[in-house]
């Protein structure tokens, strides 16, 4: 690794690529989203009913296909892990839609996609109480970083991205976007985390230094996903007490 996350370019051609994961009983997936019609057909099939309503309400061709090959691909690493087809497995929605096993097996996972790729999380040698987030965005993504930090950043967190200029500011305002988005998906909270008020900073690793219930630093373990130069992805390891 050149960089803390960062990884040299691998073959673009596998479809599901396992990543360095920050702990032992952690997985985590880079997935291809793109894939031709006949193999997405083929992994629809390992879709439940509702789900394929789901995929039938996406307004293009191209959305559809790429929640099919993400829902088919978590389906068949769940599969895996839990030892059952991968149609067999039974998701339900949890906290805000979260979704999770309909009975807990001991495992918890996490989705996120950006574009056509897809990052998926599985944690299932980890304590029972141990939730996980993850959350992944192009590099190159436009925001209004100076807008969105005062929505989404403390004070301290503001004050650390002004003296960066305008690129590195806005790369800087994705990876705490990505840490505390990662944190919302663990608890579930999604949008409705107080993000102005959890403190990331940022050294070698990024850490919780401050924040509400159950946002406290003693809880969390942020990580750096080890994923392409183009995508900026953090993983969220929650012990609930
Ligand atoms: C859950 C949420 C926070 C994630 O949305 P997102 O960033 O658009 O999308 P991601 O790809 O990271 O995550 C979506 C996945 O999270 C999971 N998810 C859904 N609800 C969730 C919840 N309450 N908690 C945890 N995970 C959830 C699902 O697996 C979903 O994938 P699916 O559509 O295949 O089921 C959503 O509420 C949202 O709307 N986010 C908007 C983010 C935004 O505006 N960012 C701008 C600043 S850069």
């Amino acid at each position: 690794m050149s960089h803390a996350g960062v990884c040299p370019a691998r073959s673009a051609r596998e479809p599901v690529q396992l990543l360095k994961g920050p702990v032992p009983g952690f997985a985590l997936w880079l997935c291809r989203l793109d894939l031709d019609p006949q193999s997405t057909a083929a992994m629809a099939r390992s879709l439940s009913a509702p789900e394929r309503d789901r995929a039938a309400r996406f307004g293009t061709d191209a959305l559809r296909r790429r929640w099919i090959v993400g829902r088919a691909t978590l389906r068949s690493l769940l599969g895996a892990k839990l030892g059952v087809e991968p149609h067999a497995v039974e998701l339900k929605a949890g906290r805000r839609g979260r979704p999770e096993l309909a009975t807990p097996r001991g495992l918890d996972f996490n989705v996120s996609h950006t574009q056509a790729v897809a990052l998926i999380a599985i944690a299932d040698a980890l304590p029972p109480v141990t939730r996980v987030g993850v959350d992944i965005e192009r590099a190159d993504r436009a925001v209004n970083s100076d807008g969105l930090a005062r929505k989404f950043l403390t004070e301290r967190e503001r004050a650390a991205l002004a003296p960066l200029d305008g690129d590195s500011r806005r790369r800087r305002f994705l990876r705490l976007w990505t840490c505390k988005e990662a944190m919302s998906k663990a608890t579930g909270d999604a949008l409705s985390a107080p993000f102005r008020d959890i403190e990331v900073s940022m050294g070698e690793e990024p850490k919780l230094v401050a924040g509400p219930p159950p946002y406290t630093p003693d809880a969390w373990q942020l990580w750096v996903a080890c994923v392409p130069t183009h995508l900026i992805a953090t993983v969220g390891i929650w012990r609930r007490n």
